[in-house]
């Protein structure tokens, strides 16, 4: 949490599946904060979908694509930003997104990711995961080489399986008033 900003954002880290996307809007129409979405700011920027980024340039290009809008974003006032999953993955974007945020990291066990990635099916955001032929390996593969990432960077940790998108939402809202009001 950034030293001398006060805590003007929520931003919302995790897995893919792990309803950060969900959560974000739920927070944001209650407490009247706008919206953000790295991966839509990305997609919007670029007018690519994420799928055709990382087939035509790489991954390593996305990541950029994904530092330059936490440049552009991370001193925002009253945002609650949902990331993309591997945002934590350039240690850069967490110290900026500390400067003004509190991180909430959406841990979710493997069991909730498989379930909620399936029932969203597949979609143009996730190339990472669409093309493995065992999902639930892939899935693994990313978790297991992520946890630590996710665990360091975050400010505080939300267990968010078998729990309805609302009461996450509340969750995080309790505890974001907590932490502005005592600062
Ligand atoms: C990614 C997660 C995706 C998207 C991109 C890469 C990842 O976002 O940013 O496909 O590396 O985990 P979601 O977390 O919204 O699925």
């Amino acid at each position: 949490m950034g030293k001398n900003s006060g805590y003007k954002n929520i931003v919302l880290i995790g897995f893919s599946g792990v309803g950060k996307t969900s959560v974000g809007k739920y927070i944001s129409k209650k407490l009247n904060m706008e919206f953000m979405d790295t991966d839509n700011l990305i997609i919007d920027s670029t007018g690519k979908t994420i799928e055709k980024i990382f087939y035509e340039y790489g991954e390593d290009y996305f990541r950029q694509l994904e530092m330059d809008t936490i440049n552009k974003i991370y001193l925002y006032n009253n945002k609650v930003i949902s990331t993309g999953g591997g945002i934590i993955l350039r240690s850069k974007n967490v110290e900026k997104l500390k400067i003004n945020g509190v991180i909430f990291y959406l841990s979710a066990e493997i069991d909730t990711i498989v379930k909620n990635l399936k029932r969203d099916k597949l979609n143009s955001n996730r190339p990472l995961l669409k093309d493995s032929k065992n999902l639930v390996e892939r899935i693994k593969e990313l978790y297991f080489k992520r946890e630590k990432l996710y665990n360091n960077s975050a400010d505080i940790t939300i267990k968010v399986d078998r729990k309805q998108i609302e009461d996450i939402g509340n969750e995080i809202i309790s505890i974001f008033r907590g932490i502005s009001s005592c600062r």
